[in-house]
């Protein structure tokens, strides 16, 4: 375990935030004045450095350029209703920022230094966390290998950082979603699961030809049928069909095991849903749309929240929905909403205080 007295704290001269207005900003374009630094040598993690943000130097031989060791994760804080700054859920992905890193043949990050180093960064930049509905802080914590070495092996050395970005709304109107039967995101066996860098540039090459065609993003199939919906862009997703909410399963180890995932789940089962984590096939979706059963299809995600699904394409099968006079989507939307501002009790304490 590392002791508190090995946290190095500098602060920075200036804050730059008043530069910026956070009424209205973009994600991930602008960062708090602070960010932690920390090295993996010699098997062991040495002290965390809290610092300003800045740009790191590093050779052009830097291993996870070349093979891309490299993971990250996406956290959200908030303000609540009465000015503090509390963190959602940030253990599960801890949790899982220790998987995606076994998974990666990478060490693992100690609590102390993933937890505490967080909220010692979030302390630090409290004041960029914006009270704005469809705002908040995201951290992205992250891992890559450090070798100076381009010989292909696990790295000897890694460094891992936090930094903070103030942010507004990922989508901010309903998507268009192409359903991609060409390019493939995960195969069983693969590092689906995982929050690898590689996953999200791997996947850009798709959702560009699905941009040319007029969509927001892919809604990704498994890559041996092209038949079974994994997916959406850098969401998991659900569908309401009847009273049930259908999510995939993450059973093959091709889905990201998403933290407001496990959250929609819960509070639509509060909802009254029956929810039902399985593999579901385009054909399945295609015959409910046709009985009109098939009445929402929303993406979940840290960055994203919940985001609403106003079109499906397979083929030249088009599937329309009226986001204007959904009921459950804007519901589950809201109701996380209110618990991270503290106007819903936070009965499953998904609430962390810094
Ligand atoms: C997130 O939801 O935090 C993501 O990782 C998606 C994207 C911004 C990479």
């Amino acid at each position: 375990m590392i002791a508190a007295a090995d946290f190095i704290i500098t602060k920075a001269e200036r804050s730059k935030l008043h530069d910026i207005n956070l009424d209205n900003i973009p994600f991930g374009k602008y960062f708090t004045d602070h960010m932690l630094e920390v090295d993996f040598e010699g098997g062991e993690w040495k002290t965390v450095e809290i610092k300003p943000y800045q740009p790191l130097l590093m050779a052009p031989s830097l291993a996870a350029i070349h093979y891309g060791q490299s993971i990250f994760e996406g956290i959200k804080a908030y303000k609540n209703s009465k000015g503090e700054a509390c963190i959602f859920r940030p253990h599960d992905n801890f949790r899982r920022f220790n998987k995606s890193a076994e998974r990666m043949q990478m060490p693992q990050v100690p609590e102390e230094i993933f937890m505490e180093g967080m909220r010692k960064l979030i302390k630090l930049d409290s004041n960029w966390i914006p009270a704005k509905e469809d705002h908040s802080l995201y951290i992205r914590p992250f891992m890559f290998s450090s070798d100076e070495m381009i010989g292909v092996k696990p790295s000897e050395k890694y460094k891992f950082m936090i930094i903070l970005s103030p942010t507004g709304p990922y989508y901010n109107t309903p998507m268009r979603i192409y359903v991609e039967e060409q390019y493939v995101r995960a195969v069983p066996g693969g590092v689906g699961f995982a929050k690898a860098a590689g996953n999200y540039g791997a996947a850009m090459y798709a959702t560009a030809e699905a941009k040319k065609k007029g969509y927001d993003q892919v809604l990704w199939t498994d890559a041996f049928e092209h038949k079974y919906v994994q997916e959406c862009g850098t969401m998991n997703v659900f569908f309401i069909i009847g009273n049930t909410a259908i999510t995939p399963s993450l059973e093959p180890g091709t889905i990201l095991p998403g933290v407001t995932r496990l959250s929609a789940i819960t509070l639509l089962q509060e909802m009254g849903f029956q929810v039902e984590e399985k593999n579901i096939s385009i054909d399945d979706l295609i015959d409910a749309y046709k009985a009109g059963i098939f009445y929402e299809a929303f993406g979940t995600g840290t960055a994203a929240t919940i985001s609403f699904i106003k079109e499906l394409r397979y083929k030249d099968f088009v599937m329309q929905f009226d986001v204007d006079h959904w009921r459950t989507a804007p519901a589950l939307k809201q109701w996380l909403t209110d618990i991270r501002t503290g106007h819903k009790e936070d009965k499953y304490n998904w609430m962390q205080k810094v």
